[in-house]
């Protein structure tokens, strides 16, 4: 299938990762219970089974990969036709979207609807992992500034419904952290809706000190689908084939002005509309990229990714500053336009300056969009994982209380 080839081409680079934790004296076991890993954004839900490090092919693909999209008949009238189903999953509710009425239930890093939820998550275990839910230990997911009601709601779902036998729900960030090998660093999570910034200490995330910024990969989308005059999903599709990150915004405006408007080497500037015409773009294709930098360009009151970075940085303890400098990390699937890295590097290091000899370094790797997910088979594969599982039992015998347990960084509240 397309979609899996897609996956495993980036996973061609991708070296099988081994962590050791400075605080913990476990080392990466292979030959442990496999656990599913559920990474639920607000474009894509990603799932597959865990337990293969030490294997020879190494780091495993999610299994599926499943849009965040349900789907309904408008006219309920349908419904009592042959052969027409009453729900509709991802993929196959985005194709049919000329007649159902599709929803989005996970939005802004929270979920909206938990009821689709969970009718995408038993599609998932269902169509794409071909396991029953309660077959195996799950690792699911957490927004870095997830309400605790929502993590009870999962749990509930996850065990009185799906009758998970343990689940664990864990931090993207600090996942997305461990798909790069570290334990401490800033991870900047550009997703579809929002974009977190969370400093991380030790492998445990910074809650007071963790930063949103309310765009996303779908406000980028937006402003093409506006300067192209294109439908959403074409938009994103122009977005994701020749947007990037110009290292100097004015003067590449400048050139653009200039009147010869040619992009840099090797960057499109046309782009092949699916009846075969060619549209040619009135905006140059940095400029979406570009509200991440600055957010006024879209009227939105907020400070670009890269003083926000600054700012999380220099609110944390004196003594890890220079570690948080140097490991700034990218996840997420609004972190991969060519040219973001550098433009942040560069911003970054003009707003530290000189002083106390700070240096910059982003880090990226192959496969950062899904590196929540990466991080959490990562995880999920090492020994002392099985004593974050929260069993059933202790879920029948305790309550919401287990899901609650939160580890936090010493004194940074
Ligand atoms: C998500 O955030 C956007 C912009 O901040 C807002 O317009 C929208 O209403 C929010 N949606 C939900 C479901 O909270
Ligand atoms: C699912 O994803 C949403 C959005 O990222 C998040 O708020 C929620 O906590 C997640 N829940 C679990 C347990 O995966
Ligand atoms: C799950 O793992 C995280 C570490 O990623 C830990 O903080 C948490 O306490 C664990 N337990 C549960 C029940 O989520």
């Amino acid at each position: 299938m397309l979609r899996r080839c897609r996956w495993r081409a980036f996973f061609k680079f991708l070296t099988p990762t081994l962590i050791l934790f400075d605080d913990f004296p476990v080392l990466a076991m292979p030959g442990l219970r496999e656990v599913v890993v559920i990474d639920n954004g607000s474009y894509t839900i990603k799932a597959g089974v865990s337990g293969t490090y030490g294997s020879p092919t190494g780091t495993k693909l999610p299994d599926g990969v499943l849009r965040a999209l349900i789907g309904r008949h408008r006219h309920p009238a349908l419904l009592t036709m042959p052969n027409i189903q009453a729900i509709y999953h991802g993929h196959s509710a985005f194709r049919r979207r000329g007649i159902l009425g599709l929803r989005r239930p996970i939005q802004n890093a929270s979920i909206v609807n938990f009821d689709d939820v969970e009718a995408l998550w038993t599609y998932i275990y269902r169509e794409d992992l071909e396991l029953p839910p309660s077959s195996h230990p799950v690792m699911m997911t957490d927004s870095p500034l997830n309400n605790p009601q929502d993590r009870s709601r999962m749990a509930q779902i996850a065990f009185d419904t799906l009758n998970v036998p343990a689940l664990n729900i864990s931090n993207t960030a600090s996942l997305a952290l461990y798909a790069y090998s570290r334990t401490t660093g800033v991870v900047v999570d550009a997703g579809e809706d929002v974009t977190h910034i969370v400093p991380i200490q030790h492998g445990i995330p910074i809650r007071a000190k963790t930063l949103r910024i309310d765009i996303g990969g779908r406000d980028l989308a937006e402003s093409v689908a506006f300067s192209t005059g294109e439908v959403l999903h074409v938009a994103r599709d122009i977005l994701a084939k020749t947007g990037y990150v110009a290292l100097d915004h004015r003067g590449e405006v400048e050139v653009y002005r200039g009147g010869r408007g040619r992009p840099p080497e090797g960057v499109r500037e046309n782009y092949e509309l699916p009846d075969g015409s060619v549209l040619a773009m009135s905006d140059p294709p940095f400029m979406a990229p570009e509200l991440l930098f600055q957010p006024i360009l879209r009227g939105y009151n907020s400070p670009g990714v890269h003083q926000q970075v600054e700012a999380c940085i220099s609110s944390v303890d004196t003594a890890i500053r220079q570690e948080l400098y140097s490991n700034v990390v990218l996840s997420g699937g609004s972190s991969l336009f060519p040219g973001l890295p550098e433009r942040l590097r560069k911003e970054m290091s003009l707003l530290v300056g000189n002083e106390g000899k700070k240096s910059v370094e982003v880090v990226t790797m192959e496969g950062r969009e899904i590196a929540s997910w990466i991080g959490g088979t990562i995880l999920a594969g090492l020994g002392i994982f099985e004593s974050m599982l929260a069993s059933k039992q202790e879920w029948q015998e305790f309550g919401e209380s287990i899901v609650h347990r939160r580890l936090d960084a010493a004194g940074s509240g």
